[in-house]
């Protein structure tokens, strides 16, 4: 089972707007086994950083889960091959858990709708990031751009093709979505909830109506941005970068630290973001929406 990539977030759009990837995905392969309990086997790209103990893996918790509520004699063995880094904010924990929410549904003949799928994957995000979330799960699963609900209700458009450019850093942050979950304030001020709702509708609007201008233009975030920037070495130049290189907009990616940014000129772009983060090591991933989410392969 392959499932794609996705940047979550999108600015504006915290726990709600996700997008999936071309280009840059997992896959799973996953077995039954005759004994009990599940085992991860990770390869590819990051798979050292990757815990195998189910309990702290995205697929693995998934497995625990089903074999626990469907009462499973049986256990599950899973091998995870790897194209999207871990931890660096393009959903690859989301990727793992979703391929496994499908894989499993399917496999089990479990005839889950859309909705239990995704609210199946997005236990396994919650075991990686501490708080379960369906922003990637959602995009993952069902590709294009996703709004998910306050119950995993999602709303899923097909989006139109534009640039995306991802400057992944070389730096590692250890539980990086849980502690970037933490820097977080409780409180937000009204005229920034005001600004963010204008920006995030906007961006949906802009999605709906295939206007990829006016989505990238509306990627401004008062919200989160301001907090999580403080974990992202030289964050604020590589974004103004990206926007003077002439991107529509530009953010943290999902939880970070990787930067994206949206246009047409992708190669100018990111050449100027990998130039603003200075001596720190950055790949950069050329990709578009994808409008395809988790398949078999
Ligand atoms: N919405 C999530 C967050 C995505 O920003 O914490 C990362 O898993």
């Amino acid at each position: 089972m392959y499932s794609p990539g996705s940047i979550a977030n999108l600015g504006p759009g915290f726990d709600v707007f996700g997008i999936a990837l071309e280009g840059v995905g997992d896959i799973v392969l996953l077995k039954e086994q005759s004994e009990p309990g599940v085992k991860i086997n990770v390869q590819g790209v990051g798979a050292d950083r990757i815990p195998n103990d189910p309990s702290k893996n995205s697929s693995g918790a998934i497995l625990e889960h089903i074999i626990k509520k469907h009462r499973l004699e049986h256990g599950f063995e899973v091998d995870v091959r790897k194209g999207i880094p871990p931890g660096k904010g393009m959903g690859s924990s989301g990727a793992s858990a979703s391929a496994t929410a499908v894989a499993v549904n399917e496999m089990l003949g479990l005839r889950l709708s859309k909705e239990k799928i995704v609210e199946l994957a997005a236990i396994g995000e919650g075991a990686v990031a501490g708080a379960p979330h369906a922003d990637n799960v959602g995009a993952s699963i069902l590709g294009g751009f996703v709004m998910i609900g306050e119950n995993w209700e999602f709303i899923q458009m097909d989006a139109p093709r534009f640039g995306i450019v991802v400057a992944v850093p070389d730096i590692y942050i250890e539980n990086k979505t849980r502690v970037a979950r933490e820097l977080l304030p409780e409180k937000v001020l009204l005229k920034d909830a005001i600004r963010n709702i204008n920006h995030a509708s906007r961006m949906a609007v802009a999605i709906a109506q295939r206007d990829a201008v006016m989505f990238g233009k509306n990627i401004n975030d008062l919200v989160i941005e301001p907090y999580r920037a403080t974990m992202i070495p030289c964050f604020w130049d590589v974004k103004q970068a990206a926007l003077d290189a002439g991107a529509y907009g530009s953010s943290i990616s999902g939880g970070g630290p990787s930067v994206f940014a949206v246009g047409e000129n992708v190669y100018e772009i990111g050449d100027a973001m990998k130039e603003a983060f200075k001596d720190i090591d950055v790949q950069l991933y050329y990709t578009q929406p994808s409008n395809r989410g988790a398949r078999v392969i």
